[in-house]
């Protein structure tokens, strides 16, 4: 298993160059920023998309049926949960058999192990808010709740296809026996309850960069979780991992074309965005979490995953990498002077995202103080943080 050590949000603070101001709002500069459970955001920007900018995306509808729309996938073609659990339509000693392999299988995963899937399954649970963050959006919300326009039918068809992966997840957990559903519902209940705020300001710039990268934060999670769960002698919860894995990756390349044609009609309008989002760091998604009892439950939780290798500061680093090298940022003309500067600032963050890593390391060796923090979601049972 690959280890890595935890980082306290201190040491993963980085200020860009006097260009690019910090926003008011953003106070903390962790891309796991510290729940702020039941505390309002204050000073939210709304609505920062100029109005003239909605016809770029009403010019794009054709574009989006063509391009887009043929990313999802027909639900007759779609797996299901069900395809991957237990059959409880068989006679009841079949079911208990399958039951009872799939604890024999989990029995190996350790505890570490279980927190961080818990942690991913509730963060897809909190599908509602990620649906309302698209649909708030301007130019490309659904207006009616039915709407026929394609942006609207995408949001409606990826979040049918989202919705499947807390409810698979939930299943297997539930039938492991391991952790306490009671206090993983309870924290759900309160992150669909606390929403999150990932500064997208409702424009719908800011908010395809925050997709494109946030999928691919949670492709390389599940993928993660898929290996150790490999590693760890359960082949079953590895596919259902992978299986989820597919579809965030899928999903992942829908968001980045449509970031990538917004590079192509509007390079310095989709190039500012990009360095906005990442001036603020991508906050993700369920960054308001918190279980009744841990105020920094989402901070002792991406801690566990990043020292277990699921998602990594390294990681943002990477995915920042490819995003620049997807997106060809580096080759990107047609800019404006303004344009270029942030094309400067994204194109050299990441060897500075890694060179901050790299101190924070240095620095918890030097510490070696040991840090255990008990999870409800395992019954209280301690975790080690480092
Ligand atoms: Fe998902
Ligand atoms: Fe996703």
């Amino acid at each position: 298993m690959q280890s890595y050590r935890c980082l306290s949000t201190q040491s993963l603070a980085w200020a860009p160059s006097g260009r690019y101001p910090r926003h008011r709002h953003r106070h903390l500069q962790s891309p796991w920023r510290v729940s702020a459970v039941a505390a309002p955001m204050k000073n939210q920007k709304k609505h920062s998309m100029p109005a003239e900018k909605i016809e770029v995306f009403k010019s794009l509808e054709g574009w989006a049926s063509e391009g887009l729309l043929p990313l999802l996938k027909p639900v007759e073609h779609c797996w299901q949960p069900q395809d991957m659990v237990p059959d409880s339509s068989l006679p009841l000693d079949e079911f208990m058999d399958q039951v009872k392999a799939l604890r024999h299988r989990t029995a190996e995963l350790p505890d570490d192990y279980f927190v961080v899937l818990v942690g991913d399954m509730i963060t897809e649970d909190a599908l509602p808010t990620y649906q309302s963050m698209i649909n708030n959006l301007d130019a490309v919300g659904d207006e009616t709740g039915a709407s026929p326009d394609p942006w609207a039918v995408w949001t409606r068809s990826w979040t049918a296809e989202e919705n499947r992966h807390g409810d698979l997840l939930r299943t297997y957990l539930y039938l492991s026996g391991r952790v306490d559903m009671r206090m993983v519902e309870k924290t759900v209940q309160y992150l669909i309850g606390a929403g999150m705020d990932p500064g997208t300001e409702n424009n719908p710039y800011l908010g395809f960069v925050y997709t494109s990268f946030q999928e691919r934060a949670t492709f390389v999670s599940h993928g993660n979780t898929a290996r150790l769960a490999k590693e760890r002698g359960d082949p079953v919860l590895a596919r259902i991992c992978g299986t989820i894995a597919a579809d965030e990756k899928r999903h992942e390349n829908a968001y980045a074309r449509i970031v990538e044609k917004l590079l192509e009609v509007d390079p310095t309008g989709a190039m500012l965005a990009i360095a906005d989002m990442m001036q603020k760091r991508i906050t993700m998604p369920a960054h308001l979490m918190f279980d009744g009892r841990d105020p920094r439950l989402f901070e002792h939780f991406s801690a566990v995953a990043q020292r277990l290798g699921v998602y990594t500061a390294n990681d943002y680093a990477d995915i920042l990498e490819f995003l620049i090298g997807r997106w060809r940022l580096e080759k990107l003309e047609g800019l404006t002077s303004e344009g270029k500067r942030a094309q400067e600032f994204v194109c050299g963050l990441a060897p500075r995202i890694r060179r901050l890593q790299e101190r924070a390391d240095e620095r918890a060796r030097k510490m070696k103080a040991h840090t255990a923090v008990k999870f409800s979601w395992i019954f209280d049972k301690q975790v080690s943080l480092n």
